[in-house]
């Protein structure tokens, strides 16, 4: 009796250490990260559905139950309420007849256009059909919609489905819906192999083609995936943006995100640059797009992967996690037009500064390591600098394995150098430095740096230079040098450890 009293004390403190020291009670595994979401077990690719509703963001995904790696496709399901602690939720979608579950959009019918019911969560979505694929006739992707009364909880897809056959497109997929108050009408955003369509609808039920963009613009390296229409204040001024995501093609390789920012008429989208034009130049950022339901605020999550090496990543009950949230929004440089994204303001509360220095002059090392040991491999680091020379953020762990985080002052750029970063045999192209042009003329460079176990998110100069990276270290982050090649100035440092308290 007494030993068994004895017993469950330990278990119960066993179990309260385990909840208490991770986000998502992950049990020390390696890679995992704490506050990005990743799926408890199995295959995460795309955000889907990603919609804001009675104060919950729910966030879907493509969701591979049966593996670590691609596979027939369903949505997966989690919510947040703080950006930072993530609950991941029974599956929502599953295969059907007419196919596995792509990528795709939610929206909240608060007139109830499709009569499922007044706020009704209607998911619009991919059918991919494996059979027809086969066949090789090309028309194996059109478009389907399904409904739920219970905020996400519980799915029933609509018997007319498909509500968008397909046309004779091979690549017919990844529908983002939003509704277009000026016409009073759904408008569906479609990427159609090498340019994107757009149609629209009264009742997400009947779907009129209204023209297409972007065959002669952009990059075109492969096919076009994944896009994103909403409109951004720039200036008292409304501008629409457009996110294209791109594989392969991407500024560093494999895969990543363009955009286009122009106008749009209810039927056409019109672009007031020609430019080419990257969300985020690192590899690690893939079919990113923004919650609905969220007014004028446009929060934007990505994968954290690569197609070029996704099905590889060394990890192992898992294989995939999401971006810190960001918020977007639109600057003018030069007179043109470009989008900064920021990690959304709700995070700040988590972040608890161990260290905070005015103005440094005339160093050529500033080692915070001492302060970054207790953080496990998990912070986020604020600087700002004069660009007048080169410097480099070192941060490496015990095992001398390092990721090198930089400006390149001759090629005005920054960097992310993971050559050296721990595991990078799983895929010959991993080991590599990226880099990102800087669009900003200012003498003073702003930089924060969100590292949280197994990867490093750069927002430059205010967010409108970013890269995003993954890497595999064998174990925590915990030296952190900035370093210069000539004496330098800096202004501000501040390093952050995420509250743990504030993790549930
Ligand atoms: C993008 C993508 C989408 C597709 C989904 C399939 O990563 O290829 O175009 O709907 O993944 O999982």
């Amino acid at each position: 009796m007494k030993n068994k009293s004895i017993g469950s004390i330990f278990f119960l403190l066993f179990f309260l250490f385990s909840i208490g020291s991770n986000a998502q009670s992950t049990g020390g595994e390696k890679y995992r990260p704490a506050f990005h979401f990743s799926p408890k077990a199995h295959w995460m690719n795309d955000p889907n559905g990603m919609v804001y509703y009675n104060g919950v963001y729910h966030l879907f995904f493509q969701y591979h139950p049966g593996g670590t790696t691609w596979g027939p496709m369903h949505w997966g399901h989690a919510t947040t309420q703080d950006f930072f602690n993530w609950e991941e939720k029974p599956i929502a979608l599953y295969p059907d007849s007419l196919g596995t579950i792509f990528s795709g959009s939610i929206v909240i019918d608060k007139d109830n256009t499709a009569g499922f019911g007044k706020n009704a969560m209607v998911a619009i979505f991919t059918h991919h059909n494996q059979k027809i694929e086969e066949a090789k006739t090309g028309l194996h992707q059109y478009q389907s919609i399904a409904y739920s009364n219970d905020e996400g909880e519980t799915w029933t897809k609509y018997k007319g489905n498909p509500v968008l056959p397909n046309p004779g497109i091979s690549d017919f997929r990844d529908p983002k819906v939003m509704w277009y108050e000026q016409g009073k009408k759904w408008v569906m955003t479609l990427a159609t192999k090498d340019r994107i369509t757009f149609y629209s609808s009264p009742d997400l039920k009947a779907w009129k083609r209204e023209s297409e963009f972007g065959v002669n613009l952009g990059a075109h390296g492969g096919v076009w995936e994944c896009p994103d229409l909403f409109p951004l204040k720039s200036n008292g001024k409304t501008v629409w943006v457009l996110l294209v995501s791109i594989n392969p093609g991407g500024p560093n390789g494999g895969s990543a995100t363009q955009y286009f920012t122009g106008n749009f008429d209810g039927n056409k989208f019109v672009p007031n640059s020609t430019k080419e034009k990257w969300v985020d130049y690192g590899t690690d950022n893939y079919a990113g797009v923004t919650w609905s339901n969220t007014g004028d605020r446009k929060i934007f999550l990505g994968w954290m992967n690569n197609w070029q090496y996704a099905n590889q990543v060394p990890t192992k009950a898992w294989r995939g996690a999401m971006t810190i949230p960001r918020e977007l929004s639109l600057a003018s440089v030069n007179g043109d037009c470009h989008l900064r994204s920021l990690p959304v303001k709700e995070i700040s509360p988590s972040l608890k500064p161990v260290y905070k220095k005015g103005t440094v002059t005339n160093y050529k090392e500033i080692d915070l390591s001492a302060y970054a040991k207790p953080l496990d491999g998990k912070f986020k680091l604020d600087l700002s600098l004069e660009n007048t020379s080169d410097f480099n953020i070192i941060l490496s762990n015990v095992n001398g394995q390092k990721l090198i985080i930089g400006y390149d002052k001759k090629n005005n750029s920054y960097f992310i150098d993971r050559t050296l970063s721990g595991e990078t045999s799983f895929e010959k192209g991993f080991a590599k430095k990226h880099s990102a042009p800087r669009l900003l003329a200012s003498k003073e460079i702003h930089i924060s740096l969100i590292l949280d176990v197994a990867s490093i998110e750069l927002f430059a100069d205010n967010g409108l230079t970013v890269m995003t990276d993954i890497f595999f270290p064998d174990s925590s982050i915990e030296t952190i040098k900035i370093q210069s090649s000539a004496v330098n100035k800096l202004s501000s440092l501040s390093l952050s450890k995420i509250d743990q308290k504030q993790l549930k």
